[in-house]
Parts: structure tokens; sequence; C-alpha cells
């Protein structure tokens, strides 16, 4: 009877609309879009989940490259919503400064697949979205001030954040939140740098080998390099409250079984469709928006069915 208490918890946590679950299924693309250099958004851009890719491919494996091989820049304040980065670039996002990152899903990691380099006292945001295929890191953090990753969900990955090791002009310090992640087949969530004063803070989350933080020493660049001193919670620098390794129904995925039964889907797509489209007409095509949290466009498919995918995108699918 295991499944069945795991199933009626999931239940709840759709019912009573709790937050902090990732959608652990990566969307299908509603197109393609290929581009010679990075996109630069200052404000906020959506990409109605379009494919991106850089063509010619700017992806070198784990060859440090820098920002001009990125796929998107972002500049201070801007945010960037409803885009799957395919495989064909190196550096995904590129921040500048403060930004948000709402349900971008990255299908196959190059280097990293967003890089932070915000000033302190600004805080840049990761919400929804996935990323898988990582060899190393999926987040890399340069900048200071805080990093919030919101139900994300990470696969086949190497660590899904850490702060800078050995960059130039190195230090911190940084801070990290996750909450509502659902991390499998990788790494730990944090790797922080305890000497710069990092902090990584980690709640109702999923990483099926239970793993939390690395902490390391950290360097300015050319001082030899970062040393790996610990893991886990300390108390100090490292804070898990929460923390599963069950990631198929759980603390950290209370609603990923529910979204696998068709019944719960139609149930929860419908509701939504009906309080985002209020005023709209018309239709809209096959892998186009049909709903979500200010999505205000029409919510009944000219093709397949309207799926829900998360808090802010539901999908037309077949
Ligand atoms: C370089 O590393 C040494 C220890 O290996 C340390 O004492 C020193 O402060 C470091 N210098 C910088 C600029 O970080
Ligand atoms: C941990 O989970 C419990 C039970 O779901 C919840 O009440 C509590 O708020 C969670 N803790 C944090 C820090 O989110």
């Amino acid at each position: 009877m295991k499944s069945g208490v795991v199933f009626s918890i999931s239940l709840l946590g759709v019912a009573t609309g709790v937050k902090g679950a990732a959608t652990t299924t990566f969307p299908q693309a509603s197109g393609e879009t290929a581009l010679p250099t990075p996109l630069v958004v200052s404000g906020s851009f959506d990409g109605g989940m379009k494919r991106y890719n850089r063509n010619p491919d700017t992806c070198q494996d784990q060859t440090e490259t820098n920002e001009a091989a990125a796929m998107f820049i972002v500049e201070d304040g801007g945010s960037i919503s409803n885009v799957v980065i395919g495989k064909a670039q190196g550096e995904g996002i590129h921040c500048r400064g403060a930004c948000t990152l709402r349900n971008v899903w990255w299908e196959d990691v190059c280097e990293d697949a967003a890089t932070f380099k915000q000033a302190a006292g600004k805080t840049s945001y990761v919400i929804g979205g996935g990323a898988r295929g990582a060899d190393d890191k999926i987040f890399q953090f340069n900048g200071r001030g805080t990093v919030s990753i919101k139900d994300f969900y990470a696969e086949d990955y190497g660590k899904v954040i850490r702060t800078c090791g050995d960059c130039t002009g190195n230090g911190g310090p940084r801070h990290v939140i996750i909450d509502g992640v659902i991390a499998k087949d990788g790494g730990p969530l944090c790797g922080i740098n305890t000497n710069y004063g990092d902090t990584c803070r980690i709640s109702n989350s999923c990483q099926d080998d239970g793993k939390s933080c690395d902490r390391y020493t950290g360097v300015v660049k050319g001082n030899g390099s970062s040393k790996k001193i610990g893991t886990g919670p300390d108390g100090s620098s490292c804070f898990v409250t929460n923390l599963t390794e069950t990631c198929s129904g759980g603390v950290g995925s209370p609603t990923t079984t529910a979204r696998t039964t068709t019944a719960r889907t139609s149930t929860t797509t419908s509701a939504r469709s009906t309080t985002t489209s209020a005023s709209s007409g018309g239709t809209v095509p096959l892998y186009g928006q049909c709903g979500g949290n200010g999505y205000n466009g029409p919510a009944t498919c000219a093709q397949g069915t309207c799926r829900f995918s998360n808090e802010w995108y539901s999908q037309c699918v077949l």
C-alpha cells in the first residue's frame, strides 16, 4: 500500500495548491529559431516555447567560452520566460545583472545553462523550468548577492549551482536559495565557498542521492585551485530542511505523481484554462501556450489538448 499512501499525499498537494514542486516533463518546442549572435534582452522576453539554438553552433563542450557563446544575454532587471534552449549553443543565458528566468528549459547543457554576474545586494530568480545533460554545473554564480532557484528540475548533471571557485577578483558572499527542486542522476545541489561567507539554503527538495552541498575554499584566479573541504549541512553555510532522496512522490515533489495521472491533469488544465482566458477569443496552434499565471490569450487548442505544464505554462499538445 506504499504507493497508495504516496498518491493520496500527491492529490492533497495539488488540491491545496502546495507550492514547491518542479515539473519533470520537458515541454515540446512550438517552433525553431537559430541565431548567429546572442539575443540581448532588456525588459522581458517571452519565447512562446520556441526552441533557440545558435547557428553556427557555439558549443565547445567544457572548453571555457564566454558571453559571446551564449544564446541570450540579459541586462540588469531583465527576464526571460517560456523558452526551450537546444544543444547547439555554448553558454545558455548570461545575466549581466539581476534577472528572472521563468519556465526556461535547457535540453542539453553545454558549458553551463546560465551564468549570474549581478552585483552585491541583487537577487536573480530561476522559477520553474529544467535542465539536463550538464557535464559539470548547471548554474554558474560569478557575481555577488543571491540566486533563488524554485520549482526547477535537474537531470543528469554535475552540480545544480556553483559559486565561482577561481574567478578573477573572486570573493563573496554569494547566497543561494533552493526550494522545490527535483534533481536526479547528478551531484550536489550547491557548491559554495565557505571562506567567502557563501550560504546555501535548501528546502522542500529532492536529490536522489541526498546530496545537498559541497563546501570549498575558493581562490582568486592564478592562486591555485579551489579545494573541497566538506559535504552536507554544517550549521553555518549549508542549511537543509525537507530534502528527500525519493524523487517520485515525496516531500520534494508533491505533484509529480499526480500529474502523470490523466484525470488529475485534465482537471487541473481546465480549471486553469477557465481562469486565464476569460475574455479572449481565437484558438492556440499546436505547441502554443494555452494557459498559465499572467497569460491572457486564448485557451482553446486548434489541435490537441491543453496540458498543464506548471503554474506559468500550459501547452497545446497531441
Ligand atoms: C593565495 O593563497 C594563499 C594560500 O595558498 C593565501 O594565503 C592567500 O591569501 C591567497 N591570495 C589571494 C589573493 O587570495
Ligand atoms: C518542511 O515540511 C513541512 C511539512 O510539509 C512544512 O510544514 C514546513 O514548512 C517545511 N519546512 C520548510 C522550511 O519549508
